[in-house]
């Protein structure tokens, strides 16, 4: 199966996301994740995206095109992907449209987890990830079964992403909701789109993912 995972920021991209990639044995491509390991690591590719991440904007077509085309040409994707965050503009959505024609790794659904943009500061604002393993959790809504102990891989340390930060979540905001109905509409247009309601608990949410994969894998 090769999928899209879209949602605003906060939406609940990367906590499905754990849960799919889990279930379905796919590969999990995440720009953030990539844009991040890259910043911690210092290269080149690191210190340009800093540059937008820290303000909230998006990192240029031109970078993150390039980063999803190598990934996508890597073996573990044969077997299926879910793209966690790309695309964010039509000009993405196009080229992923070409790199997936010509690695002939076609898209089989999109799906939008959709979120009232009211309680995302809420959500961005508890969010706490794993050092370890990258695990999502947030203080209220999701916090691990035994405090301090990611549920996952049983590590102790966790951080709060930088953009994170009130002033850069607005502005994360407002970027992302002014590019999420052009690339819905993209998406309907294909045919490709299912839209689930993120404003359930995470389990209910991860349900209906499930129902519509059922489907698509059909
Ligand atoms: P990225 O890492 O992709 O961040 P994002 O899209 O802003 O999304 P988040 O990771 O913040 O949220 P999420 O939807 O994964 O929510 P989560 O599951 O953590 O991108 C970061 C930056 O990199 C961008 O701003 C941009 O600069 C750059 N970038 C990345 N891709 C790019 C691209 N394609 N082009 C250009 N630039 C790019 O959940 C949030 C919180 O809510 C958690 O605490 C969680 O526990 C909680 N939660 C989740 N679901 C629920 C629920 N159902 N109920 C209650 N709480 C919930």
């Amino acid at each position: 199966m090769n999928l899209i995972l879209m949602g605003l920021p906060g939406a609940g991209k990367g906590t499905q996301a754990e849960r799919i990639v889990d279930a379905y044995q796919i590969a999990h491509i995440s720009t953030g994740d990539m844009f991040r390991a890259a910043m911690a690591a210092g290269t080149d590719l690191g210190l340009e995206a800093k540059r937008y991440i820290d303000q909230g904007q998006l990192v240029p077509d031109s970078v993150t095109d390039g980063i999803v085309k190598d990934r996508l040409g890597e073996p573990d994707t044969d077997s299926g992907y879910m793209l966690d965050g790309f695309p964010r503009t039509i000009q993405q959505a196009e080229a992923l449209e070409q790199i997936t024609a010509d690695l002939n790794k076609p898209l089989d659904a999109v799906i939008n987890i959709d979120v009232d943009p009211q309680i995302l500061v809420d959500r961005l604002s508890g969010r706490f990830i794993c050092k370890t393993c990258g695990a999502t959790y947030h203080k209220l809504y999701n916090p691990p079964k035994v405090a301090g102990t990611c549920d996952r891989c049983g590590g102790h340390e966790f951080f709060q992403r930088e953009d994170d930060k009130p002033e850069t979540v607005k502005n994360r905001l407002k970027v992302n909701i002014e590019m999420n109905t052009p690339l819905l509409d993209f998406y309907k247009e294909r045919n490709v789109l299912y839209t689930v309601d993120g404003d359930q608990a995470i389990d209910k949410v991860f349900a209906e993912i499930q129902k519509i994969l059922t489907t698509v894998a059909k």
